[in-house]
């Protein structure tokens, strides 16, 4: 993979000289981004470019090298420098935000989250109000929704047009180097586009798991989004609304990774930053896998127990004016373990427009993005092919990015 990750500063618009291109470009296939939630009529492929292969069954099949189309280039391959083994994203306990309810924000609280947004746009948070029972059942029922015997899991299979099911592969390029992992798609919100029918009905707990898991995981990023807001300067609601207010988005993308020959040669997950707002994984409890970038090191997340990885998507780094920044991140396999995770996306309402806050932007501070809704976002990145952080590259008239 070549990989050029600086953000170039850059004026574009001699007329309109506050739109800036901020220019970060990696030639990596990004990943969530491609998911389009309207259906076949935005120009979308109706389906997969080549057959779909289940990176189980490659992995079930017990063969000792992966098929070439799995192999990254060297430069994208893992790698693990001694610097960064004992390096960790901060862990924050909420627990005094819990004890204090929803009223009271405990400025030591919110600092420790200032800090992590700013400086790693990635941290692990304990005590977040989400049982721990349903954080363990919520990863098991998917694990054995992943080890249903295939014909179940095909039911349920995905095409480009809207992402939703299951799936194994993200971008409809023809010819691309895949990652080894298989995944399920679902939306929670807005509920008009919540179907428990495209739940998967096996196990028969898994719908219910959900339900409740996808409530509480809500809450909680209401609960960020405060903070945020608090944290930017701006009234509490500012963030909620500028998503939407209570029409806001949601969906789940549950990832499983199989056990890999040659985990040395692939990824799980590619580079990647999250296109939404905020990010709430819940990691396998006991298989690392996450790294994040950081300069230019990858730092693999060890998981605290019961902890959710929170990080900070595209539309909050715009709508923060870039204060916050998205920050690029992947998934490691390995040759003995499965790893199964859950990323539950919390995004603006698709149709809402989204841009740099109006309270954020001064005569120094110019607005670094110019407004786009989150549909147009997703539906040019699915379009174009997603690479790294590129689609943050902004000026109008980039013919080859969104923003
Ligand atoms: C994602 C993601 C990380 C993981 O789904 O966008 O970054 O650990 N997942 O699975
Ligand atoms: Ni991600």
């Amino acid at each position: 993979m070549i990989y050029i990750s600086l953000y170039e500063i850059q004026e574009t618009q001699p007329t309109n000289s506050h739109y800036r291109t901020l220019i970060c470009s990696s030639l990596i296939l990004a990943t969530t981004t491609l998911i389009n939630p309207f259906g076949s009529d935005m120009n979308c492929p109706r389906d997969w470019p080549e057959p779909i292969v289940r990176v189980q069954s490659l992995s079930d099949s017990g063969l000792g090298t992966i098929p070439d189309r799995y192999v990254k280039p060297p430069t994208d391959r893992p790698s693990i420098t001694a610097a960064a083994a004992d390096v960790n994203i901060p862990l924050i306990d909420f627990q005094r935000l819990l004890d204090g309810g929803d009223g009271d924000v405990d400025p030591g609280v919110l600092e420790q989250v200032s800090e992590a947004c700013r400086s790693w746009g990635f941290f692990q948070v304990v005590n977040h109000g989400v049982r721990p029972e349903l954080m363990d059942q919520a990863r098991e029922v998917w694990r054995e929704f992943f080890h249903q015997p295939m014909d179940v899991k095909t039911a349920y299979a995905n095409s480009p047009t809207t992402y939703e099911g299951y799936g194994s592969r993200l971008g409809v390029e023809k010819g691309a180097i895949l990652d080894w992992s298989d995944y399920y798609f679902l939306h929670y919100l807005p509920s008009s586009l919540k179907d428990h029918n495209k739940w998967p009905a096996f196990p028969s707990s898994l719908r219910g798991v959900i339900e409740e898991y996808s409530e509480q995981v809500v809450k909680l990023c209401g609960r960020l989004m405060k903070i945020l807001s608090i944290n930017l300067g701006l009234d509490e609601s500012c963030l909620q609304n500028a998503f939407g207010g209570d029409d806001i988005g949601a969906c789940l993308r549950i990832n499983f990774y199989p056990k890999c020959p040659q985990p040395d040669l692939t990824l799980g997950l590619s580079s990647h930053s999250d296109p939404g707002g905020l990010t709430i994984l819940l990691p396998d409890q006991h298989v690392a896998g996450l790294q994040v970038r950081r300069n230019d090191q990858w730092i693999t997340v060890k998981p605290a127990q019961h902890a959710f990885i929170v990080n900070i998507g595209d539309q909050v780094q715009v709508l923060s004016n870039a204060v916050y920044k998205s920050v690029e991140h992947r998934v490691i396999v390995n040759s003995n373990q499965e790893r199964v995770s859950l990323a539950y996306f919390y995004n603006p309402r698709g149709e809402l427009l989204v841009q740099p806050m109006k309270e954020l932007v001064t005569p120094e501070n110019p607005p670094l993005y110019p407004a786009m809704t989150f549909n147009e976002y997703r539906l040019y990145i699915r379009t174009k092919g997603p690479r790294g952080k590129s689609q943050l590259a902004i000026g109008e008239s980039s013919a080859k990015s969104p923003r």
